[in-house]
Formats: structure tokens, sequence, C-alpha cells
């Protein structure tokens, strides 16, 4: 399985504002290629805090995963093959959809959730949006733990006049 983590992060590698999603503060090109990228996967994972009722509506022909320590609160959201809640660890989670048949999942987890597969040497690619801005507190990439991951920067690209950076990245394991 190829597993793509999406990220967008302020330059001092936040990606929450002061506990608000990318969508109160993210700009619009990062939002433009945000959605292109989610619009075209087939399975997508992401953690709870993540998951609006409102907005993640079930989409035939798209699985759509939300990682929870407790499933059964969101029994009411799941619709079978579409939307569906676990408290499955990556490395489980990964095993029973390869042998679904997928092939490839984009991450578009928070801190907690991506931390869990780093450690697990889950992740092959990330797409990190670098936005020009400073915001102190907030989420950070991954948890305040020990890693040492490596990455190999295939691409960047800047997405507007303000400097919006969006970096493509390989894992390298
Ligand atoms: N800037 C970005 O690119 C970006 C990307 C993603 C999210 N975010 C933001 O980050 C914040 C948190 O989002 P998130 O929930 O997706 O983040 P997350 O830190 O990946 O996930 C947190 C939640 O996932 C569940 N979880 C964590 N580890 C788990 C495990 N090992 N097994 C099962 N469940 C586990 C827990 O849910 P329960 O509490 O239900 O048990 C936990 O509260 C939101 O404000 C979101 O908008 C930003």
């Amino acid at each position: 399985m190829k597993i793509a983590l999406l990220y967008v992060a302020s330059v001092d590698g936040k990606i929450t504002k002061w506990g608000n999603s990318p969508s109160i503060w993210a700009s619009e090109e990062d939002a433009k290629h945000f959605h292109a990228i989610l619009d075209k996967s087939k399975l997508i994972v992401m953690g709870s805090k993540s998951f609006k009722p409102t907005v993640s509506k079930p989409i035939p022909g798209v699985r759509r995963i939300v990682l929870t320590r407790t499933p059964q609160k969101y029994t009411e959201f799941a619709v079978p093959s579409q939307l569906e809640f676990t408290s499955e660890s990556p490395e489980v989670l990964v095993e029973r959809l390869e042998k679904e048949g997928f092939k490839e999942m984009l991450l578009v987890s928070g801190t907690r959730v991506t931390s869990e597969f780093f450690k697990k040497h889950l992740v092959d690619e990330l797409w990190l949006t670098i936005e020009p801005k400073l915001f102190g507190s907030g989420n950070g990439l991954i948890t305040d733990e020990q890693f040492d991951i490596s990455l190999k920067l295939m691409d960047v690209k800047q997405l507007n006049n303000q400097g919006t950076l969006l970096l493509q990245y390989k894992v390298q394991k």
C-alpha cells in the first residue's frame, strides 16, 4: 500500500492555529490543492477531531475511515464501505485494507494519528504546504517524542505571491 500524508503547516510547524483547523487559516491556493488530491482519493484516513458529520458525508466509491478509541460513539454516522469508525492500530488497518485490494491511502490525519503511522514506518510520501505564518501555539506536525525520519525532497512549488510553498517529500525507509 502506498500511503501519502497531506499536511498544511505554519513556518513554525503548527498544523492548527490555537486549536483552529486549516479551513480557518490556510490559503485559498492550499485549499484548492487539498481538495484536488482529496477528490481523487478512494481511501481516506483521518482522526476523529477532523470528522465533521455535515462536511465528511459518505460518498459512493470512496472509503473514508475515522480513527477513534470509541467507535461505538459514531455508529449513527457509519455507512458500510463508505464511512467507517475504528480503533484498529495503523498496521492492522493497513493490512485489512490491503487484503480488500486497496493500493493507495491518503492520510489527512493530525498530530496523533500521523505519529502512529510514522512510528510503524507506514508513510511513503508527505505533501506539505508551508503557509508563511507563525502561530506560536498549536498542534505540531508530530508528537513530542523521539523520531528519526529522513525525507527526500521530490518537488517544490510556490502557490501564491505571499509565498505559500508546496513541498513534496518521499519518506526514506
Ligand atoms: N493542518 C493540517 O494539515 C491538519 C491535518 C489534519 C488535522 N488537522 C487538525 O488537527 C486537529 C485534530 O485533528 P485529528 O483528529 O485528525 O488529529 P489526530 O491527532 O490525528 O487524531 C486525534 C484523534 O484521533 C483518535 N486517535 C488518535 N490516536 C488513535 C489511535 N492510536 N487509535 C485510535 N484512535 C486514535 C482520537 O480520537 P478519540 O478522541 O475519538 O478517541 C484522537 O482524539 C483538528 O483541529 C484538525 O483540523 C490539521
